[in-house]
C-alpha cells in the first residue's frame, strides 16, 4: 500500500499506460482521479477501478485547455480533500517530417504533451504545498533522447517534457515537490496502431521491427512502465527529482 491515503491524478487515464497507472495506483491505496478527453474509457477505468474496491472518479479533461487542466485538479480536490501525486500521462502522437507538419499539428503536440503538463502543475501546486509536499511523474519517452524517422512534433514535445521536468524539479524542490519523467520504450498500446498506420507499414514488419529494436527483443507492456511511475510517485524514490527513468528494454543502451 505505497500510496495509502494519497490522491493521485492521471491525465490520459482512459487506455494504455494511463489506464495501467491508474489500476496499480488504485491497488496501492490512491484515491484515483483520472483526466482525459476519451469519456468512455475513462468511465471505463473508473469502473474497473472501482469493481476491485479501489475508489475512483473521472472528469472528462482536454489537458491542452489551462481552464480544463484547473478543473480537473479542484476536481480531485473537492473529491477527495488534496492532491499528493500528479501524472502528466496525455499525449498527442503527431508524427511527420517537418514540411508536412501543419501549424495545427505543432500546436497539438505542444498543447497537450508540454502546456497540458505546465497546466496541471500550475493548478496542482497549492494542493501540493498545503499537504507538505508531493510527486509529479511526466511520461515522457526515449524520444525525449533520441530521433526517429518522420517523428518531429511528437519527439521535439517529449525532449521539452524532459527540460519541464529538469526546470520544474529545481524550482518545486524548497516545497518538497518532486519532479521526475519515466521514458518508455515501444510499449505496445493503442498508440502504436497510430505509429504503424502513419507509416503505412505491414502490421507484422512494423511490430518486429520495433520489437528488435531492443535487447529483449519484443515490446514493453502497460504495467511494467505503471511500475516505473509507482516508484516515482511514492516515498520509496524520496531523494529523486529531475530525472528520468528509462524503461526501453535496453533499446537506448546499444
Ligand atoms: N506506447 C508507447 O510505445 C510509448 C512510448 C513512449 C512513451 N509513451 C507515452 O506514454 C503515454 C501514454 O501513451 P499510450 O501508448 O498509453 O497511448 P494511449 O493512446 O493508449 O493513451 C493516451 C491517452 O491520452 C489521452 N489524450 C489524448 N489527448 C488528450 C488531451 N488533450 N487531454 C487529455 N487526454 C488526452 C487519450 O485519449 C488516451 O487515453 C504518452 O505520454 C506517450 O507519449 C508511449
Amino acid at each position: 500500500m505505497r500510496l495509502e491515503d494519497r490522491v493521485a491524478i492521471v491525465t490520459g487515464g482512459a487506455a494504455g499506460i494511463g489506464r495501467a497507472i491508474c489500476e496499480l495506483f488504485a491497488e496501492e491505496g490512491a484515491k484515483v482521479v483520472i483526466g482525459d478527453i476519451d469519456v468512455e474509457g475513462g468511465e471505463e477505468t473508473a469502473r474497473l477501478i472501482r469493481s476491485a474496491v479501489g475508489d475512483a472518479v473521472f472528469v472528462r479533461t482536454d489537458v491542452s485547455s489551462e481552464d480544463q487542466a484547473a478543473s480537473l485538479i479542484e476536481a480531485a480536490a473537492a473529491s477527495y480533500g488534496g492532491v499528493n501525486v500528479l501524472v502528466n500521462d496525455a499525449a498527442a502522437f503527431v508524427f511527420g517530417k517537418v514540411e508536412d507538419v501543419t501549424d495545427e499539428q505543432w500546436r497539438r503536440a505542444l498543447g497537450v504533451n508540454v502546456l497540458g503538463a505546465a497546466y496541471t502543475v500550475k493548478h496542482a501546486l497549492r494542493h501540493m504545498r498545503a499537504a507538505g509536499g508531493g510527486a509529479v511523474v511526466n511520461i515522457a519517452s526515449v524520444s525525449s533522447f533520441v530521433a526517429a524517422p518522420a517523428f518531429v512534433p511528437y519527439n521535439t514535445s517529449k525532449g521539452a517534457l524532459m527540460q519541464l521536468t529538469r526546470c520544474l524539479a529545481l524550482d518545486l524542490a524548497p516545497d518538497n515537490i518532486r519532479v521526475n519523467c519515466v521514458c518508455p520504450g515501444a510499449i505496445l498500446t493503442q498508440a502504436t496502431e497510430l505509429h504503424r498506420q502513419f507509416t503505412g507499414e505491414d502490421r507484422e514488419a512494423f511490430l518486429s521491427d520495433a520489437a528488435n529494436s531492443n535487447f529483449m527483443k519484443r515490446h514493453g507492456k502497460p504495467r511494467e512502465i505503471a511500475y516505473g511511475a509507482l516508484f516515482l510517485a511514492s516515498d520509496e524514490s524520496s531523494f529523486m527529482t529531475g530525472q528520468p527513468l528509462i524503461i526501453d528494454g535496453g533499446a537506448t543502451a546499444q
